[in-house]
């Protein structure tokens, strides 16, 4: 699949979402949507359907963590959703890995894109050594993680755009780098601290950019996500 860039639908329902999504109907480029747990769980499968009947890709951010049969059966679910891209927690080790795949795929063997979460970036050093009681520095546990993800199969993880090269020297050109945390140089950061922006996220190497408020807050979302397209894909 090629590089693109993904806009994050952080809404509470589906009216809001397709009232935004509606901005885009003569945009000649329709986005790479990232459907997120509040919205999915607001809205069930059907927005899914909805998102995807109006000809979207999809990246279905749902970060499954449990017990192997209980991800394997939930993401034969969601593959019967025909998303293009979903995703796990590699903390939930690779026995839960493989399994998510196996239930990922389906009997003709397609399948969407597996990718995993490694450390969230909410997740602090403090956090990791005195909660999770992880005493490695936090780029080991990624790197480790992302290790765990390619050798049970997965094609890629979410990580920061300042990790992506690092990703790519252990794991390989082709294993995906899915990235939040880009910002436009003028713009407002918000919650994120450490950013990059769609270019430099694209000299990185990175493989999808995940953009959320900046094009769903912006005045003109079709201007703000093409913006990012021609920064990111330089088209
Ligand atoms: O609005 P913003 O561009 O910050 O949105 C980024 C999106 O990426 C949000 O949906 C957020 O939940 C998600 N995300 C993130 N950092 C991670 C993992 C996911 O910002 N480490």
């Amino acid at each position: 699949m090629a590089k693109d860039v993904i806009v994050a639908c952080d809404f509470a329902d589906a009216k809001t979402t397709i009232e935004f999504l509606d901005k885009f109907e003569n945009n000649g480029r329709k986005p790479f949507v990232k459907i997120g747990m509040e919205l999915y769980y607001a809205e069930g499968p059907s927005i899914v359907r909805e998102i995807k009947a109006r000809g979207h890709r999809i990246f279905l951010d749902l970060k499954l963590h449990d017990i192997p049969n209980t991800v394997k059966k939930t993401m034969a679910v969601l593959s019967r959703l025909d998303v293009d891209i979903t995703n796990l927690h590699a903390a939930g080790t690779s026995a839960m890995m493989r399994a998510a795949l196996e239930g990922l795929t389906r009997d003709d063997g397609t399948r969407p894109l597996l990718i995993a979460v490694t450390q969230l970036t909410s997740t602090d050093r403090e956090a990791l050594e005195n909660e999770i009681l992880i005493k490695e520095p936090m780029e080991n546990v990624v790197m480790s993680y992302a290790e765990n993800a390619k050798n049970s199969g997965l094609d890629g993880v979410v990580c920061s755009p300042l990790e992506a090269a690092k990703v790519h020297e252990v794991c390989g050109k082709s294993f995906l780098t899915v990235t939040p945390g880009v910002r436009f140089a003028d713009g407002d950061k918000g919650d994120q601290k450490r950013v990059m922006t769609p270019h430099e996220a694209r000299e990185q190497g990175a493989d999808y950019i995940v953009m959320g408020r900046p094009i769903t807050a912006a005045a003109d979302p079709c201007a703000a996500y093409m913006r990012a397209v021609h920064e990111f894909l330089e088209e």
